[in-house]
């Protein structure tokens, strides 16, 4: 549904790339995360979906229809394409039905107040529509901002770290919201965060990216059990996989479940913490800077600082190359 094909923008001439050469195949009702550190360019790839950015080189479809490339810029409005942000832009002048109908409006759409029910009532805000974004809260803001995308049926649903702003229960109770609105519409999503949490919960597809390229593309286990790079490996998982130099400098992968904790382990690390996890136990420690996760069945009884062993298994569960950090 969406193909993106050496995607490229650079701000101002020389200087990096902000995206660098994106390729993306996205099938239709997909959910797909852009996932990755601050600055890496998930905003400026979004930015271009909808429009609201020009590519430097390459060219975005929406199904077989180009909507950026060579002599085709498609403007925003007639994209298809719906997009939220981090902070909620409600006109504050206008009440919640009035917000919602709005693209409507502009769009001279008929049976508008029906369409706005319909949505208010998918995102349960049918209660407030008579108020105005000042009298409702952050979450229920951010609730009225989806239902004013997909009032125009959009076939393309953009995000850009809605969930952000919200506190860390109702992150959770949103999540499972947007994900049933995007299956409500049969739309085709993509969805920035830097939150590898939100991406393994939500996405069906992921692209992880680094300094502007596509570090790992693929479904989100994929990424946990097979990363390609010793960075998707360290950004993946929970707790992230550990990387330990090998003999020749390559770089070794062992999953935090992979390693034990046994005095007679052949890795001295000096003991951090301890977190619960889904009733076992991530045990950390650190080692030349460098934190070392094991997964545990029981809390061990150290204190800040002491000596804590680890012992690896015979095989690393994956080896990079120390130079390119691809996988062997
Ligand atoms: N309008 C702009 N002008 C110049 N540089 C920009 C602009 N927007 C983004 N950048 C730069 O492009 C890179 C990618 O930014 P962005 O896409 O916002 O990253 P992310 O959303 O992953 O944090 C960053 O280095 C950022 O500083
Ligand atoms: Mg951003």
């Amino acid at each position: 549904m969406i193909t993106v094909r050496g995607l490229e923008k650079r701000f101002g001439a020389g200087g990096r790339a902000a995206v660098d050469g994106i390729d993306l195949a996205v099938p239709q009702g997909a959910f797909l995360v852009l996932l990755g550190p601050s600055g890496c360019g998930k905003t400026t790839t979004l930015r271009m979906l909808a429009g609201l950015e020009r590519p430097t080189a390459g060219e975005i479809r929406f199904g077989d229809r180009v909507v950026v490339g060579v002599g085709t810029v498609v403007p925003p409005s007639r994209r298809g394409a719906g997009l939220v942000f981090q902070s909620y832009a409600l006109w504050p002048h206008m009440t919640v039905r009035a917000n919602v109908e709005w693209p409507l409006k502009v769009a001279g759409t008929p049976g508008r107040s029906e369409r706005v029910a319909e949505v208010l009532d998918l995102l349960s805000i049918g209660e407030l529509a008579a108020r105005y974004p000042g009298e409702i809260s952050g979450g229920q803001q951010q609730r009225v901002a989806i239902a004013r995308m997909i009032a125009p049926r959009p076939s393309v649903l953009l995000f850009d770290e809605p969930l952000s702003n919200l506190d860390a229960k109702l992150r959770v109770e949103t999540r499972a919201e947007l994900l049933a609105v995007h299956r409500a519409t049969g739309a085709t999503s993509v969805y920035v965060t830097h939150d590898q949490v939100e991406a393994m919960t939500m996405a069906t597809h992921v692209a992880l990216m680094r300094e502007g390229r596509v570090e790992q593309f693929g479904a989100p286990l994929e990424l946990v059990r097979r990363p390609a790079t010793a960075f998707v490996a360290t950004f993946m998982g929970t707790p992230p996989a550990n990387l330990i130099d090998g003999p020749g400098g390559e770089r070794h992968m062992y999953r935090a479940e992979s390693l034990r904790l046994d005095p007679a382990g052949d890795l001295e690390t000096r003991y951090t913490e301890t977190t619960p996890l889904a009733g076992r136990y991530v045990v950390a420690g650190v080692r030349d800077g460098q934190r070392i996760s094991v997964v545990t069945d029981a809390p061990p009884r150290l204190a800040l600082g002491d000596v804590m062993r680890v012992a690896l298994p015979d095989r690393p569960d994956a080896v990079f190359d120390a130079a390119t950090g691809l996988r062997r």
